[in-house]
């Protein structure tokens, strides 16, 4: 089964075709589940926003509007599926696109374009949810799938989530941010210290050249929880930073990702006591981050886990890891509805909740 995807949920246009193995069908479990990427194209919007400091709603759904078409395209060219577009399309059995969380507008260029080319392709149409395409983007091109159950911490700029996945579609939340998500206090510091947009690369780069034991930053706890708290780091960090006009952009960049790194793993540690999970995964932008990644594969190491870490370029969003989540879906709970809309915020549907 080929899947086309579309991604359109925030400043990235993204269209991919992702091949979904037959063995699924006869046996629905994560085991068997190993969805191959034949293209994934991703026209970004970075340069377009940056020179606003971050993604402007109207422009960013303007510039989806205008690549569309192009990237559709190119994605169909790249997946080899035929020697025309017609008959590239004619190998295609499902659409799927992602209908939230994100901005509306930026949604509604996506959808309505998936919904119409469903109905005059005559197949099926799935609407999927963006953080789940995070959590299943670890299963993409891969020999074997990841063992389950899983510990997964999705980071990105509106999220930040840990959960235990038993499953493909099941997912056990074990804490999450009560206030900023990882992502965006990395793009509110970097705004602060004039780094640039996006903020997470900028602060990553800047702290290679830093001294992370220079400045310790607090590390919030919240009692009896394992939810995190970034708004007091990201105060306490703008604070210093107003005083102490001195000290290097570096420096304060090496010890903010330092605590935000800590905080991670001191809750990946404790739940991978408590739920002794056979696969550790990170996704979501702040997955890009190069001391979140070397600390998760040493801890992964500590525990004797199978570290799932993507590839950066696969952190951030794409639309193969929307075509994997349309993949299972439309096998395990059959096609969406024409009349689906697009939701500026959609929960995941967590078992314990
Ligand atoms: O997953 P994503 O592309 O979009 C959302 O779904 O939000 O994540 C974007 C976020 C931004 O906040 C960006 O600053 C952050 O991921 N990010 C990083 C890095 N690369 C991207 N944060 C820290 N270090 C990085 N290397
Ligand atoms: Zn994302």
């Amino acid at each position: 089964m080929n899947i086309l995807a579309i991604e359109t949920s925030c400043d990235e246009t993204a269209v991919a075709v992702i091949k979904i193995n037959d063995s699924y069908k006869t046996d629905i479990t994560a085991k068997n589940f190993s969805p191959k990427t034949l293209s994934s194209v991703i026209s970004s919007q970075i340069d377009i926003h940056a020179k606003y400091g971050g993604v402007v709603p109207e422009v960013a759904s303007r510039a989806h509007l205008d690549n569309i078409d192009y990237v559709v395209e190119e994605a169909l060219t790249h997946a080899n599926l035929g020697d025309s577009l017609f008959k590239s399309f004619d190998q295609i059995d499902a659409i799927g696109v992602t209908h939230g969380p994100g901005l509306l507008g930026s949604l509604m260029v996506g959808v309505s374009y998936a919904k119409a080319l469903a109905f005059s392709l005559g197949i099926p149409y799935i609407g999927v949810n963006h953080l789940e395409g995070h959590l299943v983007a670890s299963f993409l091109d891969r020999e074997n799938p990841p063992e389950l159950p899983a510990l997964v911490l999705l980071v990105s700029g509106g999220h930040t989530i840990l959960l235990n996945m038993t499953e493909l579609g099941q997912y056990h939340l074990i804490a999450q941010t009560v206030d900023d998500a990882a992502g965006e206090a990395f793009d509110k510091i970097a705004r602060y210290l004039d780094l640039g947009f996006p903020g997470g690369p900028a602060i990553d780069k800047a702290a290679m050249h830093g001294d992370d034991k220079k400045i310790r930053f607090p590390r919030a706890e919240i009692k009896n929880s394992l939810d995190l708290s970034f708004s007091g780091l990201k105060t306490a960090v703008i604070r210093y930073a107003k005083d102490n006009l001195e000290v290097s952009t570096e420096d304060i960049s090496a010890g903010f990702q330092k605590a935000v790194v800590d905080m991670l793993l001191s809750r990946i540690t404790a739940a991978i006591k408590v739920y002794n999970p056979k696969t550790l995964i990170i996704g979501g932008g702040v997955a890009a981050n190069s001391l979140l990644r070397t600390a998760v594969a040493s801890v992964a190491e500590e525990f004797s886990l199978e570290p799932m870490i993507p590839m950066k370029k696969d952190c951030t969003d794409n639309a193969a890891m929307i075509g994997a989540v349309a993949g299972f879906r439309i096998i395990k709970d059959g096609p969406g509805k024409m009349t689906d809309s697009v939701y500026s915020t959609l929960p995941l549907q967590y078992v314990n909740s």
